[in-house]
């Protein structure tokens, strides 16, 4: 049995499951496990240093991997931005198929995508930008809710009411982010309008992440509760994990501070410290609330087929259960 959605057809994958860019987190190991799941991985553009070494992690990927996977393009705003446009003409020079747009408007960037038959899922975090999006041409949306990790926007709405918000108005395959970690976050998302499932938090607490044990396992040993919300009042807000640094930069911020008080905090370099020395209070980490939901370590391939497996025995066995069908005497009474 397998799940066919919409989103597996346009985008050429077996399961609708995909790994969504993950600073640090999304290269070559655990994207092409995933594609040899039969997900969709995406590397992360930025994690590497320069764009020739984008080029170097794909075919790395490649090496690992002759199932598709794609590459997430990560727009922020920024003081000295990085060669955007640099990144894109390797992706596209490698042959890659598939991005993952991020951060701001994809427009600037579909032109030279789809004029080299790559297709464009991109990732937003509100009903009116999905469909911006979708009237821009992009041929998938990933609909990432307030439960996320990373930057969840400025409106607060959970995927329970999200997802369906933004199935009422996308007609493109648009998969559900935020929150999932296991065949019910699967099969709900499915029954709330979305074609699939993005998952972040999930895949790092995975054999092929190439983060430190302690993060594992720190995200196997917490729980819902275990974030905080940093830059809330800079509108920039990111979910992150609670540690004594996260909740120093809130204490800062809400005390009417602004980024320079908390810039050494927040460091990049303090970050990379937590993934790869496995000093959890080293710095900010990105890590979503599904932590809750997480009790183990497997590997991609069991996580992914666990994940299908359930959620069709979830469809067929539990859910058709509790339909009833009325009997004849009942129908003609
Ligand atoms: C460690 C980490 C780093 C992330 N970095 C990025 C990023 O650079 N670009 C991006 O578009 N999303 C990024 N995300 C967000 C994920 O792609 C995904 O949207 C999010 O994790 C979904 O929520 P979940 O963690 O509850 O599954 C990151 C998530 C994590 C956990």
């Amino acid at each position: 049995m397998t799940l066919m959605t919409k989103f597996t057809e346009v985008f050429g994958v077996e399961h609708p499951i995909a790994q969504g860019g993950m600073q640090w987190v999304g290269r070559a190991e655990l994207v092409a496990a995933v594609a040899n799941a039969g997900g969709l991985g995406f590397i992360t553009a930025l994690t590497q240093p320069t764009p020739a070494d984008l080029s170097r992690e794909i075919q790395k990927t490649r090496e690992l991997t002759d199932k598709p996977f794609g590459v997430n393009l990560t727009i922020l705003p920024a003081i000295n931005p990085p060669p955007y446009d640099e990144y894109r003409q390797v992706i596209v020079n490698e042959g890659i198929k598939i991005v993952e747009t991020a951060g701001s408007n994809p427009a600037p960037h579909l032109p030279m995508f789809h004029d080299n038959g790559i297709k464009v899922l991109h990732k937003c975090t509100s009903v009116r930008h999905a469909v911006k999006a979708q009237s821009l041409g992009v041929d998938g949306i990933s609909i990432d809710g307030f439960e996320c990790a990373g930057h969840p926007g400025e409106d607060d709405v959970p995927g329970l009411v999200l997802i369906p918000a933004a199935a009422k108005h996308i007609e493109i395959p648009m998969i559900a982010s935020g929150g999932f970690g296991d065949a019910r976050g699967l099969v709900a998302a499915l029954a709330l309008g979305a074609d699939g499932i993005n998952m972040g938090t999930r895949f790092m607490a995975t054999v092929e992440s190439c983060i430190h044990d302690n993060v594992k396992q720190a995200i196997v040993d917490g729980d819902e509760r275990g974030t905080e919300l940093i830059f809330r009042s800079l509108h920039n807000t990111a979910r992150v994990a609670s540690n004594v640094v996260s909740r120093e930069v809130v204490e800062i911020l809400k005390g009417g501070g602004q980024f320079e008080d908390v810039k050494d905090l927040v460091a990049g370099v303090r970050g990379r410290k937590v993934f790869d020395d496995g000093d959890i209070d080293a710095g900010i980490w990105t890590v979503g609330t599904v932590m809750g939901l997480i009790d183990d370590i497997p590997t991609v391939g069991e996580l992914i087929s666990r994940i299908v497996t359930e959620a069709e025995q979830l469809i067929t066995n539990r859910l058709i259960d509790m339909v009833t069908v009325p009997s004849s005497e009942e129908l003609s009474a």
